[in-house]
C-alpha cells in the first residue's frame, strides 16, 4: 500500500473514532437523548377518550383505511391532552392542522404527542401519508369548547 493511501485510511479511521467519541460524550457526558415519540404502550384496537382530571385527558387514536377512531373528540378549553396513535392496517399520517402534532400511525407501534388546547375551536385531523384510494377522506376532528 502506498504511503498516501495509508494516510487516507488513517485519517478516515481517526475521523470515525472522533465521531464515535463525540456521540458517546453527548450521550453519557452531556446526557443528551435523541427525541423520540415512540412509546412502550402496547397497540390498542379501539379509539378511546380517557379523562384523568378536568384539565387532563388522554386520547387514543386508531388509524385505519380510511378513518380515525374516534372520529370526533370534544374537550374543554385549556385541556392538556396526551395523544397516542397507532394503526390497524397500513402506515398512516396523523396531523392536527395548525398545531405541532404531526405523527405517523404505524401498525404495531404507538406514537405519542402532548398538546394544550388553549383556544376554543375545531381542530381538523388529517392523514398526511398516502394510504390508498380513500386517503383524501381520512379525517377526524377535535372540538375545543
Ligand atoms: Cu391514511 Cu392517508
Amino acid at each position: 500500500m502506498p504511503k498516501s493511501e495509508k494516510w487516507v485510511v488513517g485519517l478516515a479511521l481517526l475521523f470515525l473514532v472522533l465521531c464515535l467519541g463525540l456521540i458517546c460524550y453527548s450521550v453519557f457526558g452531556l446526557n443528551i437523548r435523541l427525541p423520540t415519540c415512540v412509546t412502550a404502550v402496547k397497540p390498542f384496537e379501539h379509539g378511546n377518550i380517557i379523562k384523568h382530571t378536568d384539565q387532563k385527558y388522554e386520547v387514543q387514536f386508531v388509524a385505519k383505511m380510511w378513518s380515525f377512531d374516534p372520529a370526533e373528540v370534544k374537550l374543554p378549553k385549556g385541556s392538556q391532552v396526551d395523544i397516542f396513535v397507532t394503526s390497524q392496517d397500513v402506515l398512516h399520517g396523523f396531523h392536527i392542522l395548525n398545531t405541532h402534532v404531526n405523527l405517523m400511525a404505524v401498525p404495531g407501534t404507538v406514537n405519542f404527542a402532548q398538546i394544550n388546547f388553549n383556544k376554543p375551536g375545531e381542530y381538523k385531523i388529517v392523514c398526511h401519508e398516502y394510504c390508498g384510494m380513500g386517503h383524501q377522506n381520512m379525517t377526524a376532528k377535535i372540538i375545543v369548547e
